[in-house]
C-alpha cells in the first residue's frame, strides 16, 4: 500500500530528472513553505500551480468521534525557485473555467492526459473554482506518483435531466487500470444526488409512496476500477446520486479521512462499496447517509477498518451475498474502533438463500453504538420482496467474533439476532464484552438466533442462551463452502 504516497517522497533528484519539460499548463511543487502561509496560491493561469495537501478533517461533533488529524504530506508550494516536485497540471492551464455552469470535461480529459505521461504529475483541481464535468473515466496506465488533487469543487451535472443522453448513467468518474494514484486535496466532490434520489422508480418516490418500475439506474460518484496501490484521502465527498465510492477488481486500497455526507432519506447512497478488491484499509473517515455506510461485497479480502465514524445511515455491511445461487467469498475483515450512531443495521451480515461460498475470519473489535437498530445482525435469509423460498444451500458464515461492543440500540428491533441457514449453519461465532442496552424505552425482542453455533467468552447484554455448542457435522468437507 501507499506506493504513490512513497513515490512523492523520494529525492528531489529523482523528479527533476523526469519532470515535464515542454508541457504546456506545467508548474512546480517546491518545499520549505512558510510556515502558516496557508498555501492557497491558486490564480488562474496555470503558471503557478499551487496546492494544499494536508487533508480535510472531517469535523469533529463531540469526543467520541474517532478521527484523528493527519500530519502534512510535506508537499506544500512557495516561491518558485528550483523545479525539484513534482509537476502540476492545473486544469484551468487546459481550458477549464470553473463557474459552475461550464462543461469543463475536455480540459480536464487534456490536463489528465498530459498529467498522466508525467512522472509524479498532479492534475490541480484549484480551490478557487466549481468545475462540472460529465461522465468521464479516467484511465491509466500512467507515470508513477500520478495525484488527482481536488481543492475546489468538482461536481457532475445536475440531476439525470442533465446528464448527456450518451454518457453512461450507472458512473460518473471512473479510474481505471492504474497503478500508484493518489486521490486527495481539501475541496469537495458533489454528486447533486438530489434530483436522482427522487426519480420515481426509487423506492416510495413515486406517486402516492409508490415505486414505479425502472430502469433506475444512477451513477456511482467515484469508481475505482482493475486498479492498484490507491490512496484515496482527505475529500469532502457528498449527496451522490448513489454509491459515493466503489472499488471493484482493486488491490492494495488505502482510504483516509474522508468525510462522506448525503441525507438519511437519500436512497442507495452507500458511502465505500467495496467487491472483488484485496488489502484494503479504511481509516479515520466519518459516513452519513441513507444506506450501508461501507459495504463489502464478493471477492473482498484482507479488509481493515479503522477510526470510522457512521450515521445515520444503515451501518457496516457484509453482503449481500450468494444472489441468484452465486458463489460468494469473504474473508478477513476487521472493523476496530467505529462508532456507530442513529442507524438501521450495526454490524450486519446478509446472505440470500441458495447461495455457496463462505463469510470467513470477521472481526468486529471495539464498536461504539448509539441508538442503533439490529445491532449485531447475521440474516442468512436475505430478500428485496420477501418472496424468497428457502434453498438447500447457503453462504457459509464462519469464524467471526464480536469483541467489546457497547452501547444503546433501538428498540424497534432485537439488538441481537443471528438467522442463519437451516442447511448450513453459522459456525464460531465468539462474543466477548458485548454490552448493549436500550436507547430509550423497554426491550421489545430478546436475542435471536437460528441455527447458530458459537461461544460467549463474557456473558452478554442483554443474555443470549440461543447459541449452541459445538460444530454440526453436515459442514464438514461440503465442497460448496469452500473459497480459495
Ligand atoms: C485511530 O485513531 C487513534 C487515536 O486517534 C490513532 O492513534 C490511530 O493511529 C488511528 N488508526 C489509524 C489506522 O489511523
Ligand atoms: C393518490 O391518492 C389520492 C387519495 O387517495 C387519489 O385521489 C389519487 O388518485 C392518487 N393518485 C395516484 C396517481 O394514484
Ligand atoms: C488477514 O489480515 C491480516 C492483516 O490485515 C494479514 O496479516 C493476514 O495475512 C490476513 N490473513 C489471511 C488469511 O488472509
Ligand atoms: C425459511 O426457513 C426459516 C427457518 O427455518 C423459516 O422461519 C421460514 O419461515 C422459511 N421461509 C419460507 C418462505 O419457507
Ligand atoms: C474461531 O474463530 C476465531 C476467530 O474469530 C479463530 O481464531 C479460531 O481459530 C476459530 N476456531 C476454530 C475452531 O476454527
Amino acid at each position: 500500500m501507499g506506493v504513490a504516497v512513497r513515490l512523492l517522497l523520494l529525492p528531489p533528484l529523482m523528479a527533476v530528472a523526469f519532470c515535464c519539460y515542454g508541457v504546456s499548463g506545467r508548474s512546480h511543487f517546491h518545499k520549505k513553505p512558510p510556515r502558516g502561509s496557508g498555501g492557497r496560491r491558486s490564480g488562474g493561469g496555470g503558471k503557478e500551480g499551487s496546492v494544499v495537501s494536508s487533508p480535510v478533517v472531517p469535523p469533529a461533533d463531540d469526543d467520541t468521534q474517532p478521527v484523528t488529524p493527519q500530519p502534512p504530506t510535506g508537499i506544500v508550494p512557495s516561491d518558485p525557485a528550483t523545479p525539484d516536485e513534482p509537476c502540476v497540471f492545473d486544469v484551468r492551464a487546459y481550458g477549464a473555467v470553473g463557474d459552475g455552469t461550464t462543461d469543463d470535461t475536455q480540459a480536464f480529459r487534456e490536463a489528465w492526459k498530459a498529467a498522466c505521461a508525467s512522472d509524479f504529475a498532479v492534475l490541480l483541481v484549484p480551490s478557487d473554482g466549481t468545475f462540472t464535468i460529465t461522465t468521464t473515466t479516467f484511465s491509466g496506465p500512467c507515470k508513477p506518483g500520478l495525484v488527482f488533487q481536488v481543492d475546489g469543487v468538482l461536481m457532475p451535472p445536475d440531476g439525470p435531466d442533465c446528464w448527456p443522453a450518451s454518457d453512461n448513467r450507472r458512473q460518473w468518474v471512473v479510474f481505471s487500470n492504474l497503478d500508484g494514484m493518489t486521490l486527495r486535496g481539501s475541496g469537495t466532490i458533489e454528486g447533486n444526488g438530489e434530483d436522482w434520489w427522487n426519480l420515481p422508480c426509487k423506492p416510495h418516490r413515486g406517486p402516492n409512496g409508490s415505486t414505479l418500475r425502472g430502469p433506475c439506474d444512477s451513477p456511482t460518484l467515484v469508481r475505482f476500477f482493475m486498479s492498484r496501490n490507491l490512496v484515496v484521502e482527505g475529500l469532502r465527498v457528498e449527496n451522490s446520486p448513489e454509491f459515493h465510492f466503489r472499488f471493484d477488481g482493486c488491490s492494495d486500497v488505502r482510504v483516509d479521512g474522508l468525510y462522506i455526507s448525503s441525507p438519511a432519506n437519500s436512497p442507495n447512497t452507500d458511502g465505500i462499496h467495496v467487491e472483488n478488491t484485496e488489502r484494503v484499509a479504511i481509516y479515520n473517515s466519518r459516513i452519513s447517509n441513507g444506506d450501508d455506510c461501507i459495504s463489502i461485497g464478493t471477492g473482498s479480502y484482507d479488509v481493515d477498518i479503522q477510526n470510522v465514524t457512521c450515521g445515520p445511515g444503515h451501518g457496516i455491511s457484509i453482503g449481500s451475498l450468494g444472489v441468484h445461487n452465486s458463489q460468494a467469498c469473504v474473508a478477513n475483515v476487521t472493523v476496530r474502533n467505529a462508532v456507530i450512531r442513529n442507524s438501521d443495521n450495526g454490524l450486519r451480515i446478509k446472505t440470500w438463500q441458495g447461495g455457496m461460498g463462505a463469510v470467513s475470519g470477521i472481526t468486529f473489535d471495539t464498536v461504539v453504538m448509539e441508538n442503533v437498530r439490529n445491532c449485531i445482525i447475521v440474516d442468512q435469509y436475505y430478500c428485496l420482496d420477501k418472496r424468497c423460498m428457502n434453498q438447500s444451500t447457503a453462504v457459509h458464515v464462519t469464524d467471526v467474533s464480536y469483541t467489546n461492543v457497547r452501547g444503546s440500540y433501538d428498540v424497534r428491533a432485537a439488538p441481537i439476532h443471528f438467522a442463519c441457514s437451516d442447511t448450513v449453519p453459522c459456525t464460531n461465532i465468539t462474543m466477548s464484552e458485548v454490552e448493549l442496552l436500550p436507547a430509550s424505552g423497554e426491550l421489545v425482542d430478546d436475542p435471536f438466533c437460528w441455527s447458530a453455533y458459537g461461544t460467549q467468552q463474557t456473558p452478554t447484554i442483554p443474555p443470549i442462551t440461543c447459541l449452541q455448542e459445538g460444530l454440526p457435522d453436515a459442514l464438514l468437507d461440503n465442497p460448496d463452502l469452500k473459497c480459495r
